[in-house]
């Protein structure tokens, strides 16, 4: 159930920040908004090296890519509207939707002229199909000094139905993080070419969308706190799978407390992945010539004593489980369900207009309270393929897309003040 009275209070608020926002007259005591000083969205096409944030950030928002917005003329700025919903946990918790677009996907045989400049580490993702760039480096966020509780994703229609393989496009991936001061990556800190210092992931959601608990649940006393001069960085990859354009919405749902309530603890994510620290994006190639393989990341010594709360693991099709291992003990399994329902299904109506075929990852089963760490325990994670149960993505060249193996570990860390 909507609260139009929330929706039209921060109508105002977000008409300032986001021109193309809502409009609306007043109300009472809207939660604060956050207004990022330059919300620009970059809708430029065509593929960007990454997964886990862009490297080049500083205050400058929306880096331009080097990519021309190749598919016709530049695409308008997408609308942001922020709008106040029930909460879902408890009638003490504020809920806001943040709704992203419309964007309209290239067809998945458009071809992109070169890029200059951007050949290099670009990797498999420079011959994927479809692939639409909707990243915000300054991305409106639900609120500051507040404390996430939990989130979710949608991809939609403009209708507003779902959208995914059953309709042609899907959502690639979504990564957040948090830049603002003090902060810092927990898997990655100290500055790499992805993460820059000053920066920390925090969200991590791929097309089976499971919701993300910051905590152990939705009302357990702890959360993601939200400084008041942090700046919300979403790299979002849309992808479209069919050979004409697709128009998509995209949404996040937050749930979250103000301030920094006394006696909570903080949760943080710890982003484990095959790829390392250094890489500039988690994409792998598959080992040539090989069906059945596993891969495995560097270790993470870890620097904190805390609670590994959740996790669900990140494959692309071809994967069969996520493991992290703790000092060499399996400590969570994530397998991989394919077609579980049939919005992961190809349709006559997709597959004529160029679809693959084939079965999607929809789903992963979650590891739930997973132990404790130390500091100084090592945590590796490794991902598991089989191409011949279940077959692999192509790009447009015909060969085995990249693959990945991912996993963003929440991590309870009591305060110590
Ligand atoms: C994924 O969803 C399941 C089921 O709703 C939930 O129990 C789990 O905590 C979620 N994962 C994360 C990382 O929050
Ligand atoms: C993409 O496929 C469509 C439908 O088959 C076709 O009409 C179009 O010409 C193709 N575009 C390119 C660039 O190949």
């Amino acid at each position: 159930m909507k609260s139009l009275v929330f929706l039209s209070a921060l109508g105002a608020v977000s008409a300032l920040a986001f021109p193309h926002g809502p409009t609306g007259g007043s109300a009472a005591a809207p939660p604060k908004i956050a207004a990022p000083p330059a919300p620009a969205q970059t809708p430029a096409h065509g593929a960007m090296p990454g997964h886990g944030a862009m490297p080049a950030h500083g205050a400058a928002p929306a880096p331009a890519h080097g990519a021309a917005p190749a598919h016709g003329a530049t695409p308008p700025a997408p609308q942001t509207k922020l709008e106040s919903i029930t909460p879902l946990f408890s009638p003490t918790h504020k809920r806001i939707r943040v709704t992203y677009g419309t964007y309209t996907l290239p067809p998945f045989n458009f071809t992109k002229p070169a890029m200059p400049g951007m050949s290099m580490d670009m990797g498999g993702m420079m011959d994927e199909g479809g692939l639409y760039d909707a990243s915000n480096h300054a991305a409106p966020l639900p609120c500051t000094d507040c404390t996430l509780k939990h989130a979710s994703v949608s991809l939609t229609s403009p209708d507003g139905k779902t959208a995914n393989y059953n309709t042609g496009a899907y959502l690639h991936h979504l990564t957040g993080a948090v830049r603002g001061p003090g902060r810092s990556d927990l898997r990655c800190p100290g500055g790499t070419k992805r993460i820059p210092d000053g920066m920390e992931r925090m969200l991590a959601v791929h097309n089976d969308r499971n919701e993300t608990f910051f905590g152990a649940g939705g009302t357990d006393k702890a959360g993601f706190y939200l400084g008041p001069k942090d700046v919300f960085d979403l790299e979002l990859m849309l992808k479209n799978e069919v050979n004409v354009e697709v128009k998509v919405v995209f949404a996040i749902e937050w749930e979250f407390v103000e301030g920094r309530p006394e006696g909570w603890a903080d949760v943080r994510g710890i982003w484990m992945d095959v790829a390392p620290c250094s890489a500039l994006m988690s994409d792998v190639s598959p080992p040539a010539g090989k069906t059945q393989f596993t891969l495995t990341g560097d270790a993470w010594t870890s620097t904190v004593d805390g609670t590994l709360l959740n996790t669900v693991g990140h494959m692309h099709d071809g994967g069969v489980e996520v493991q992290i291992l703790a000092n060499g003990k399996p400590v969570c399994g994530s397998k991989a369900d394919y077609d579980t329902t049939p919005a992961y299904r190809p349709t006559k109506e997709t597959l004529a207009l160029g679809a693959a075929e084939m079965s999607h990852i929809s789903h992963y089963s979650p590891c739930i309270a997973i132990g404790e760490v130390k500091k100084g325990d090592q945590l590796v994670l490794s991902a598991k393929y089989d191409f011949e149960k279940w077959r692999p993505a192509t790009n447009l060249k015909g060969a085995h897309s990249d693959v990945m193996g991912v996993a963003m570990v929440f991590v309870r860390l009591e305060r110590k003040i």
